[in-house]
C-alpha cells in the first residue's frame, strides 16, 4: 500500500514503534529483566489510547522478534505468558475502545495455546477502525521477506501467477503487512541507533526517531513530543522540496 501522512494532521499516519531499554530499565531498580517487560507492557495501552488525538490511525509495536529466542529460557518463557496474560487481560477493553488488533511474524514457533488467543483477539476486534494496533510477534524482516518469497513462488509454480508480472507491488502483497500503509515514522526508544531486522521493506522511506527514553517510561506526551517533530521534516520521497 502507499505511504501518506495524516489528512487532517500533517502528522504521521503510521507509527512503527521499536519498544527498547525494558531491560535497563529494570536494572537500573535492581528488579529482574521480566519486572522491565511488564512496566513496558503497561505502557502498550496509554501510547494505544494517545494515537487519536495524534491522528494516528496505524500503530505497529515490536513485540518479540525471531531474534529474541537466543535470550534465557527464563526471559522467553516470561514474555511468553506475559503475550497470553496481555491478551486475556486487554482483549475487552481493545475492543470497546474501537481498537482493531493484528498480529505479524511467523506463529510456527509460538505455542498453541498463545496462536489461539492471538486469533481470538483478531477475529474480537475485527470490526473496529479507530485505531489499527498491529503488533510483530516472532517477527524479523528477512523472515517475512523469505516467507512471502516462498509463498509467491508457490503460486508461480502452481500457474497462479506469471514471473513477468512480479514487481514491488506483487512482493508486497505476500508481505505479512499486505493490509497496512507503510510506516511515515519509525521511533526506537532507549537510544540504540538500530533498526534490528524491522519493516525493512515498509521502512524504505519512513522518518526515523532515535530517543534516549528507556519503553517504560514512553509517556503519552513523550510520545507527543516525537510525534510533533515529525511535522516539521521535509518528507521528499527522492523527488526535490517545493
Ligand atoms: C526490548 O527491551 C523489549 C522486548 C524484547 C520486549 C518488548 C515487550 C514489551 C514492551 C512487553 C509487552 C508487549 C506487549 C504487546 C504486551 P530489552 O529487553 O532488549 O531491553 P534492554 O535493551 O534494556 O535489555
Amino acid at each position: 500500500m502507499t505511504d501518506a501522512a495524516s489528512p487532517t494532521t500533517g502528522g504521521p499516519r503510521h507509527v512503527a514503534v521499536i519498544m527498547d531499554g525494558n531491560g535497563r530499565w529494570a536494572r537500573a531498580r535492581g528488579r529482574p529483566r521480566l519486572f522491565g517487560h511488564h512496566a513496558g507492557a503497561k505502557r502498550v495501552r496509554e501510547v494505544v489510547n494517545a494515537c487519536p488525538d495524534l491522528g494516528i490511525k496505524y500503530l505497529t509495536i515490536f513485540a518479540f522478534s525471531t531474534e529474541n529466542w537466543k535470550r534465557t529460557q527464563t526471559e522467553v518463557a516470561g514474555l511468553m505468558s506475559l503475550f497470553r496474560r496481555y491478551i486475556t487481560k486487554e482483549a475487552r477493553a481493545l475492543r470497546d475502545e474501537g481498537v482493531r488488533v493484528r498480529f505479524i511474524g511467523d506463529r510456527v514457533r509460538l505455542d498453541d495455546k498463545l496462536i489461539k488467543l492471538m486469533d481470538e483477539l483478531e477475529e474480537l476486534t475485527a470490526g473496529n477502525d479507530l485505531v489499527h494496533l498491529t503488533i510483530a510477534l516472532n517477527y524479523g524482516s528477512r523472515d517475512e521477506v523469505a516467507r512471502a518469497i516462498q509463498r509467491l513462488a508457490y503460486e508461480v509454480a502452481e500457474g497462479g501467477l506469471d514471473p513477468a508480472d512480479v514487481n514491488e507491488d506483487t512482493l508486497t502483497r505476500f508481505l505479512d503487512t499486505h493490509v497496512l500503509p507503510d510506516p511515515d515514522l519509525v521511533i526506537r526508544t532507549s537510544g540504540e541507533a538500530r533498526i534490528s531486522n524491522f519493516l525493512l521493506w515498509q521502512s524504505a522511506y519512513a522518518e526515523y526517531e532515535f530517543i534516549d527514553t528507556l519503553w517504560p517510561d514512553f509517556t503519552r506526551d513523550v510520545f507527543a513530543e516525537v510525534v510533533a517533530g515529525y511535522g516539521k521534516r521535509d518528507r521528499r520521497f527522492g523527488a526535490v522540496s517545493g
